[in-house]
């Protein structure tokens, strides 16, 4: 009701600004990098697997993506990303001794209940869940769980369940890397402290909150958009493109920043606004050259850099710029204005921001 939502007009938008707290409970009572935060049993498992296979549907496969990102280059372990509905039906090769992770906010997906079932029957009993409601039948069925701590969320659009659960996956990386002996006590020092610092990086993410309204009003008036990031900014691309399409009905799709050339810039006109992942970080430089295939078609691009990125406004080129470099915990960071910009672009074209048509927060049937 009204008194639940306090200054907030939607949910969804109290769900946005409830993330420094969701995160900050999520990762309470870590004080260091160790496997027993999975589970009693999880060292036994982290010790004798060889591979991470990870199945998850919608916004939770978004958090699955960007995870490989991180397991694949701290933790130096093998990833698979499957969506669920996929996974359960295909012929794959089994893999005994690969940890399956299942990534659920309600822990009740019907098809991702149903992959983590088929990759059981298959002799692949490693099992993890990164789930937010511990009395779910995906925490039941798993081996080991984390639990993320969002809370009870209400809006369609996952947004406090996907950043606690990559803040969870970001822990994964670490006790992955940990167990493997890839990480040194420095750089387990070095990464707690990024994590506990994460409240108030978002906190001032935020805050950005007018600038974010004022690219909404121009986006409203739109009907096709396309986001662009590249690395593990290219899963953040995607999840803003499906918030936004989601919740707008705008219809907006991503592509890493470097397929370009092969397809959507043949859609690029001075209607298409280009959102831009663009921290500072290894691929910026690349990143710059595909923006510049965007302005030379016509298309507006809005940036999303951050405070080393050396990127300024010009002509076709909006740029927000955020307050800081977060390096690896970036995507964490760099996703919330991409559901801010969703949640006013919707709220200016008066949708149901909060029960978008057609579509269900749980999705328990197949
Ligand atoms: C539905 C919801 C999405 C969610 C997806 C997976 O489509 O609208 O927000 O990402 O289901 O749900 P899960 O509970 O498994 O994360």
């Amino acid at each position: 009701g009204a008194a639940e939502l306090g200054p907030y007009r939607h949910y969804m938008q109290k769900e946005i600004f409830e993330q420094p707290r969701a995160i900050g409970d999520t990762l309470e009572g870590v004080t260091g990098i160790m496997p027993e935060l999975f589970g009693d049993k999880a060292y036994d498992i982290f010790k004798k697997i060889d591979s991470v296979l990870i199945l998850a549907c919608g916004t939770s496969y978004y958090a699955g993506l960007t995870a490989k990102y991180w397991l694949e280059s701290i933790a130096q372990i093998p990833v698979n990303v499957e969506i669920a509905s996929e996974y359960r039906y295909r012929d794959s090769v089994p893999n005994p001794k690969a940890l399956v992770v299942t990534i659920s906010q309600s822990g009740e997906t019907a098809d991702t209940l149903a992959a983590l079932k088929h990759a059981r029957s298959m002799d692949m009993t490693n099992t993890l869940t990164i789930c937010n409601v511990a009395t779910s039948a995906m925490v039941r069925e798993c081996a080991l769980a984390y639990i993320t701590r969002a809370g009870v969320e209400v809006g369609v659009a996952s947004t406090k369940a996907f950043t606690t659960q990559l803040a969870a996956l970001f822990l994964l990386t670490l006790t992955l890397a940990q167990v493997r002996g890839r990480l040194s006590e420095e750089q387990e020092a070095t990464c707690l402290k990024a994590m506990r610092h994460l409240p108030v990086a978002i906190s001032s993410v935020l805050a950005l909150e007018p600038q974010i309204i004022a690219w909404a009003e121009e986006f409203a008036r739109k009907e096709n958009a396309l986001f662009l990031g590249r690395g593990m900014h290219y899963p953040i691309a995607l999840e803003g493109a499906l918030k936004l399409k989601e919740i707008s009905y705008i219809h907006a799709e991503a592509y890493p920043a470097g397929e370009l050339k092969h397809g959507p810039l043949a859609l690029v006109t001075e209607e298409m606004p280009v959102v831009t992942v663009a921290p500072n970080d290894a691929l910026i430089e690349k990143l710059k050259s595909n923006m510049q295939e965007v302005r030379a078609r016509g298309g507006q691009l809005y940036v999303f850099a951050d405070a080393d990125s050396k990127i300024a406004s010009s002509e076709g080129l909006h740029v927000i710029r955020m307050p800081e470099h977060y390096g690896k915990l970036s995507p964490i960071l760099h996703v919330i204005p991409l559901q801010l910009l969703a949640y006013h672009t919707a709220l200016a074209r008066g949708t149901d921001v909060d029960k978008p048509r057609n579509l269900a927060k749980s999705v328990t049937v197949e």
